[in-house]
């Protein structure tokens, strides 16, 4: 399972760069928002550091103004994926990046459907939004489920990238659901290292180890 992070912040990206098992990284208008300086220099920025994809979403709702902005967007850098929300316009676009070869993830997918019609535009990548549902008494969870199974059933190439990932559990859940990507939020990303017993076990060794050297040492403990 590939792993973005879910972010505009550059030492954020950098700091999960760091980790080397960073794939891409997904933006949004709120991330964007957050940051200072142009939007072109900000994706053109995040693109210089990280290899794999870089989602950068148009604002555009009507079909000719995605257009522009999709091809532009896609102009920046040669690892930008346009993000394009699942309107009826939005999956116009779909299509239409699809036959100009630029790369999509689909965003704000809140049903199978949508993610359906989705595959058949020909999306890159479509983010069914876990949180969000969770957030409303749903259960993301089904969502990415229905999802695999009719990406399967037809063997549609689309790439299901869960998204508003809130908590390690989500990742988990994801991975074992078979998704294919996660974008997920620093913080996230780093808890997926947390255990309380690596902890304890670790300062146990250690504490063994010192007092072993310090026996080696002729030092009483
Ligand atoms: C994904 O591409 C979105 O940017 C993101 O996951 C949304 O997360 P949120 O629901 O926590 O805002």
């Amino acid at each position: 399972m590939k792993i973005f992070v879910d972010t505009a912040d550059m030492e954020e990206i950098q700091e999960a760069n760091e980790m080397g098992v960073l794939d891409g990284v997904t933006t949004n208008p709120t991330h964007i928002s957050k940051q200072t300086g142009s939007f072109d220099d900000i994706i053109k920025e995040i693109c210089e550091e990280v290899s794999g994809p870089v989602s950068a979403e148009v604002v555009a709702t009507d079909f000719e103004g995605m257009m522009v902005e999709a091809r532009h967007n896609a102009s920046l850098a040669n690892n930008v994926v346009v993000k394009i929300p699942i309107t009826l316009d939005g999956l116009k676009a779909i299509k239409q990046c699809s036959d100009e070869g630029i790369k999509t993830n689909v965003t704000l997918c809140f049903s199978a459907n949508q993610a359906m019609l989705a595959a058949k535009a020909g999306a890159t990548y479509i983010s069914p939004f876990m949180g969000r549902l969770d957030d409303v008494g749903h259960d993301g969870l089904d969502l990415i489920h229905q999802i695999r199974q009719i990406y399967d059933n037809y063997a549609f190439e689309t790439e299901i990238l869960g998204a508003s990932l809130r908590s390690p559990k989500h990742v988990l859940d994801c991975a074992l659901a078979g998704a294919d990507v996660v974008t997920l939020p620093l913080d996230v990303l780093t808890k997926l290292l947390n255990h309380p017993l690596t902890d304890i076990g670790l300062e146990r060794f250690l504490n063994d180890w010192k007092e072993w050297e310090a026996k080696q040492n002729g030092v009483p403990a």
